[in-house]
């Protein structure tokens, strides 16, 4: 299922403020050196949403699941203030060891704390205060359940999370998709729609992004 009309996919990335050189090399050597994975990272016009999103918050203290080879790293970690800090949660010292080189030319290396292990581990061991500005999750699906609860324990009201892939393709709406991953998610967004802690809204972006604000 196409969320976004293919007709009017190049059309929106054209009416976004555009990647620089920078994001626009990364997500060059990420296709061309990791073909078959290339697919996970965000896309321009999402990169562009998250900077605006942590500018528009006036975030200090970030988290994300799921860095991947650094896309939405630096799109968090530029629109950072002096002295902010985004912690960044991967399993893989291979996929992350683009992304550091990456930060390195984006000069957001000071701002960034890679943590790698299972996130789950590395977000029960922060701190237990409400002290996260923004958070974005875009890891394992069977684990958003776990990552939303860790974060918003730890968000302060009126910090903002972020959840991509929340359509699945269009595949959340399909009852006889019984995957993990879909099953997950669907629990994840009817948990999140009923949540009274928040608001939240999810955007046909992509593959389904959702917004959610802590009262
Ligand atoms: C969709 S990719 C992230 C894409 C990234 N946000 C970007 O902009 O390029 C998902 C990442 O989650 C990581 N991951 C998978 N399971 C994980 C887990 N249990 N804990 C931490 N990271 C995990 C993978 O190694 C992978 O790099």
């Amino acid at each position: 299922m196409d969320i976004v009309n293919p007709a009017l996919h190049e059309y929106l990335i054209d009416h976004a403020t555009p990647a620089d050189e920078v994001l626009r090399d990364l997500a060059e050597e990420t296709h061309r050196s990791l073909p078959q994975r290339a697919g996970m990272q965000i896309t321009q016009d999402e990169g562009t949403f998250l900077t605006l999103l942590v500018r528009l918050t006036g975030a200090r203290q970030a988290v994300e699941v799921g860095t991947f080879t650094g896309y939405s790293s630096i799109s968090i970690a530029r629109a950072l203030p002096e002295g902010g800090r985004l912690t960044a949660c991967d399993v893989s010292e291979e996929w992350t060891s683009i992304a550091r080189r990456y930060w390195e030319r984006a000069g957001v290396s000071d701002k960034i704390d890679l943590r790698i292990g299972p996130a789950a581990d590395t977000l029960r061991a922060l701190p237990q205060e409400e002290y996260l500005d923004f958070a974005f999750i875009d890891a394992d699906k069977t684990g958003y359940a776990v990552y939303y609860e860790e974060l918003l324990a730890r968000l302060r009201p009126g910090g903002v999370i972020v959840l991509d892939n929340t359509l699945q393709s269009g595949r959340v709406v399909d009852e006889a998709d019984q995957s993990e991953s879909v099953v997950a998610i669907r629990e994840v967004n009817d948990a999140i729609a009923a949540d009274r802690r928040v608001e939240s809204v999810l955007l046909s972006v992509r593959d389904g992004v959702t917004v959610v604000r802590k009262r």
